[in-house]
């Protein structure tokens, strides 16, 4: 939600903004703004406007001298889009981006009486407004960041100039991400991010919550509210900017799913010993895996229908009971865990606002939490007990691909752990079952290679109104996944449903030409499987079916089969998967649509 950049240094700050910004908008793209020191001079200049970043270079000076700066890209929350509404935010002395929202904007105008210094309808003015009202008082920056934040209930990444300093950034957050890095060379950063900044240098660390931080082109200042100076804990980025770039591809999108095969191989690969699933150079010792009653995942999107797949798989194979929770329901519900629960948190961002809540609240049930969290230091990934890591490299379309594979890939190592642990598995049935996931990533890459047989297909998806995705077990899970994948960036309507519950009540809502994505890849439920595509084929429905089957000639049953290699039914959700997301792909892409920048959504969701 919102994605900022900070620079000063030795270069034109403008085109290190914009390109940062750039590679931040997958975090939103409503509107661009900029904040520079005209001439390095105490005089500050603002451009902004509504729409993406290519448009916020087209109001922005073709050369621009100035090397300070901050920099915004916005997903709407207070007010809507708008240039006006578009950060940075002037009040007085002061100019802020902003991400996150202040809870209590209203009660701090009031207070302060601010009302009439404000323009837009956004909560982030208002902070402008109090951050100038203390700066005027004694001109202190830190003091009065510390006075503002005393203020401010909500999440906030503030980035801030004051005008008659320039050359200095000061910053300051709570819960929203930031990150910050200097290079004696080039100068110092922050920014929500480190693809914002990857292509100058690759050393960061994130900044302490309620840290104040002052950036100046000879180094970052770091110190605690009461003004004790703190020493930052650096790290090193483990890619590089290729990684953030599309590198041929026409998106991101399509970009990470083929980068599937190798991220799982990446992820599986330091959690495998001597054929079996070894988590000990995550630190999570065996001890954590022995006594588990009873497993609760945590996650929102498609790392919760990734939950979904890993409950499914150890429920079935472990009889462990596991239950899925929706993080934005969990945090306001009464959890039933104790001390012998293991709760599995799962988030790409490892930012996301609801997921961190409820691994707050179930904290203070067990100690056994355990995230699932792609990006590195994250929130998430800091505050549970235990984190292993994907290594699935920055994921920047806004439709999650890669990260959900590797979610699920971890997710059943761990179920093969909790197995062994259990004794609900033998070591020759965990050694079978890791052997069979570690040959995953070559069967996707055969999938992969029906990518313009999926393309040709969605020809007949494009003017659809209503897609159902159908499956029994697993194959159900996964298609779950593969209606948000169609629905997020196609904007066609899409649900998954049981297949034995369509002719429930939804069947009645198949009519000629709907297409109907039939997943059926479980054998025990293979035939029952069949007679519920009979079902929806009857009335006209256009099915592409998804199973293991050589070939299936049978006009009663499909209208386009697309046969996958043929691997134990649990794994199968690997290669359905891809065809998935390939499916939602290409349709949006055959719509004219831009799969990478859906509309109304973010990558990251910091706000409840
Ligand atoms: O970063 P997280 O994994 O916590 O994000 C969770 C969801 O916001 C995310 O998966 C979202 O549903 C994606 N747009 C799905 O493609």
């Amino acid at each position: 939600m919102c994605g900022i950049i900070g620079y000063t240094g030795k270069l034109e700050a403008q085109n290190v903004l914009i390109d940062g910004l750039s590679r931040l908008e997958y975090r939103g793209y409503d509107s661009a703004g900029i904040a520079y020191f005209r001439e390095n001079i105490a005089h500050i200049s603002i451009r902004k406007t509504a729409g993406k970043v290519k448009d916020l270079r087209s109001v922005c000076d073709k050369v621009n001298p100035s090397t300070c700066g901050i920099g915004h890209t916005r997903w709407a929350t207070h007010g809507g889009v708008s240039t006006t509404n578009a950060h940075p935010h002037r009040v007085g002395q002061v100019a802020l981006i902003h991400n996150g929202i202040i809870e209590n904007y209203a009660a701090i105008t009031e207070k302060f009486n601010l009302g009439d210094e404000l323009q837009s309808e956004t909560d982030t003015e208002v902070g402008a407004a109090l951050l100038n009202h203390f700066y005027s008082q004694d001109h202190d920056p830190k003091s009065a960041i510390r006075k503002a934040v005393a203020e401010i209930k909500g999440s906030f990444a503030f980035g801030i100039l004051f005008e008659d300093r320039p050359g200095e950034i000061y910053a300051v957050r709570n819960v929203s991400p930031m990150v910050a890095a200097y290079d004696p060379e080039i100068g110092a950063f922050i920014a929500s991010d480190v693809t914002a900044f990857i292509e100058h240098t690759n050393r960061y660390f994130v900044v302490p919550e309620y840290a104040v931080v002052a950036l100046s082109p000879n180094g970052i200042e770091v110190e605690d509210l009461k003004g004790q100076k703190l020493t930052p804990e650096f790290m090193t980025v483990d890619w590089d900017l290729t990684a953030a770039e599309k590198d041929g591809y026409p998106h991101f999108m399509l970009k990470e799913i083929h980068e599937q095969p190798a991220a799982i191989t990446q992820t599986i690969t330091p959690r495998i010993a001597d054929g079996l699933p070894d988590f000990s150079q995550d630190g999570v010792s065996d001890a954590f895996f022995e006594g588990v009653r009873d497993v609760t995942i945590i996650a929102c999107g498609t790392a919760m229908y990734a939950g979904m797949v890993g409950a499914e798989f150890i429920q079935n194979h472990l009889g462990l009971p596991v239950t899925v929770s929706i993080a934005s329901e969990f945090r306001y519900a009464r959890p039933v865990i104790d001390k012998d629960s293991m709760v599995i948190v799962v988030s790409q961002s490892g930012e996301t606002i609801d997921t961190l809540e409820a691994l707050r609240l179930a904290k203070k049930y067990t100690d056994r939490t355990l995230s699932i969290v792609n990006v590195k230091a994250s929130s998430i990934a800091r505050e549970s007990h235990y984190v292993v890591y994907t290594h699935a490299g920055p994921e920047i379309a806004v439709a999650s691909t890669k990260a959900y594979t590797v979610q699920v890939a971890t997710m059943f190592l761990l179920g093969f752990k909790l197995g062994l642990a259990s004794g609900r598995l033998t070591e020759d049935e965990a050694r079978d079952r890791v052997a069979a996931l570690k040959a995953m990533p070559a069967h996707m890459e055969e999938v992969l290679a029906y990518e313009n047989q999926v393309k040709e297909l969605t020809s007949r998806m494009i003017n659809a109104h209503d897609a159902f995705y159908i499956g029994r077990g697993l194959d159900y899970r996964v298609a779950m996944e593969g209606a948000l994948k169609l629905k997020e960036i196609s904007y066609i309507h899409a649900e998954a449903y049981a297949a034995g519950e369509l002719k429930h009540g939804t069947i009645s809502l198949i009519e000629k030409g709907v297409p109907v994505i039939a997943i059926a890849n479980q054998q025990p439920v293979y035939e029952k499987m069949i007679s519920n595509i009979r079902e929806v084929k009857a009335r006209d429905a256009f099915v592409i079916l998804i199973s293991k089957d050589k070939a299936v000639h049978d006009p009663s049953i499909c209208n386009v089969h697309l046969s996958i290699p043929d691997v134990p039914d649990d794994f199968t959700v690997f290669e359905t998967a891809v065809l998935c997301q390939l499916i939602g792909y290409y349709t949006s892409v055959g719509k004219g649509l831009d799969p990478d920048q859906p509309r109304n959504l973010a990558k990251s969701v910091t706000v409840e």
